[in-house]
């Protein structure tokens, strides 16, 4: 490791003095930006098996799992479907601030890649797996609501009764609360399949790794100074940390969260609520992990008012092509975002201790150097079977 950061140090000094920026390829990062830059990687990330969900894993429990997610005879208007707002060509997500199911809903549409390595789900973490997460639409009457005798019939049907049967047991025996936890852990086995694939900015991280300058120094310079901007005066990476560009965390970005005149999204506030009320986590009866493993999370979580307005900080691979931004979906574009960083209200801060964010009073050009950066965390989606449309 020293001895490339010696190689890198040697390799900068030869470049040829006063040439103007962006002329050549070279590498702007110092040593200290360039083990941040590792610090985002390597990606993929090895992902282990959800032990709390016996279907996790299991070929047939996938397929299922992705015919369910495109099945609109789940919701009780026999027309939305999962894939009515996580369009798999729009990224998983939709082009719309905030969603529409019957109602509007309060919120933005999340979209559904590496979802495997979180640990809280929803922009409040109002869930701590994947499978609740998944029938949390299908108990929201104003979201998709579902009819018990259709999920049934579809769980019976000459398709999924012998691979159900293999998984959970026959269906007989199962009361509707435990078919429709089985039908979001075969969703949930789908879903844990789509991930996002290699980007430039792997390109780059995996370079300087192998202390391959040729290669690293190919990276846009752009999109380096944006890095730069990304690691150091900006401070984004003390929340948008670690291969995933997310700490998994809840902060307040200072965004206002007034859903309405006289109502806000309570945030982090409601989803520790939430967990709290809700029989399908994983320290409850529905996980199939005996030992309950990871449920020290939901157990030692605690409710404080500084969690009002706080959000799960989003993962920003592919971010460029989730638009529009943040939990409501107020930020149509990623100059948006940026240009809320760079003039931040700190009046609008509500919780205490986010010092981190100042207002960084870009240059437009340092501006366009943090979006260079941020569209070169795509990568086409991998894996999985993205499905029909
Ligand atoms: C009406 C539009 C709509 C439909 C239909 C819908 N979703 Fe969502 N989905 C959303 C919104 C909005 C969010 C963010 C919810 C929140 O934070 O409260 C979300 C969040 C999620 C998440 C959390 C992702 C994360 O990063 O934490 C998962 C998983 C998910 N949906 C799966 C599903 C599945 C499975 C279905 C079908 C059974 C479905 N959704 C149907 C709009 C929808
Ligand atoms: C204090 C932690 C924190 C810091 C520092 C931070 N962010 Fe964020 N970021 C968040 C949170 C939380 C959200 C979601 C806010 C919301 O929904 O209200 C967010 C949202 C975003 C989004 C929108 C993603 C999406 O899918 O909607 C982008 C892009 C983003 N941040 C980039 C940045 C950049 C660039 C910086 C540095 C200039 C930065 N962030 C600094 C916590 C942080």
């Amino acid at each position: 490791m020293r001895r490339w950061l010696a190689i890198i140090a040697l390799f900068a000094a030869m470049l040829p003095a006063g040439s103007p920026p962006g002329s050549t390829a070279e590498i702007l990062l110092t040593e200290s930006e360039i083990a941040k830059a590792l610090s985002h990687g390597p990606w993929p990330l090895p992902g282990a098996r959800d032990m709390s969900n016996r279907a996790s894993g299991d070929p047939s429990a996938i397929m299922l799992g992705r015919q369910l997610f495109f099945d609109a005879a789940l919701s009780l208007s026999g027309q939305i479907s999962c894939a009515s707002c996580h369009r798999p060509l729009d990224g998983f997500t939709e082009r719309k601030p905030r969603a529409m199911g019957f109602e509007l809903q309060d919120r933005n549409t999340l979209a559904l890649l590496n979802l495997r390595h979180q640990r809280w789900f929803g922009w409040g973490g109002q869930n701590d797996n994947l499978w609740a997460q998944s029938i949390a639409p299908l108990l929201k009457p104003d979201e998709m609501g579902f009819r018990e005798d259709r999920l049934v019939s579809i769980l019976a049907s000459a398709e999924f009764v012998e691979p159900y049967t293999a998984i959970f047991g026959p269906l007989s025996t199962h009361s509707v609360t435990e078919s429709l936890v089985n039908a979001g852990k075969l969703l949930a086995a789908y879903l844990e399949t789509l991930e996002t694939g290699r980007s430039r900015f792997d390109l780059f991280r995996d370079a300087l790794a192998e202390g391959d300058l040729v290669e690293a120094a190919t990276y846009p310079q752009a999109a380096q100074r944006g890095f730069k901007l990304f690691v150091g005066r900006g401070r984004c990476s003390l929340c948008h940390s670690g291969p995933l560009f997310s700490n998994g965390e809840f902060h307040d970005a200072g965004r206002p969260y007034f859903v309405e005149p006289g109502r806000v999204d309570p945030g982090r506030h409601g989803g520790i609520e939430a967990l709290r009320r809700s029989p399908f986590t994983l320290d409850g009866q529905y996980s199939d992990d005996n030992e309950r493993s990871e449920a020290w999370a939901v157990r030692t979580v605690v409710q404080q008012h500084a969690n009002f307005g706080s959000f799960r900080v989003p993962g920003l691979r592919n971010v460029a092509q989730t638009a529009p931004y943040i939990h409501d979906g107020s930020l149509p574009t990623l100059h948006d975002v940026v240009d809320h960083y760079s003039n931040i209200d700190l009046e609008r801060l509500h919780a205490d201790g986010e010092a981190i964010l100042v207002p960084l009073r870009l240059t437009e050009a340092e501006a366009a150097d943090l979006v260079a950066f941020l569209e070169s965390l795509s990568g086409a989606p991998v894996g999985g079977i993205p499905g029909p449309n």
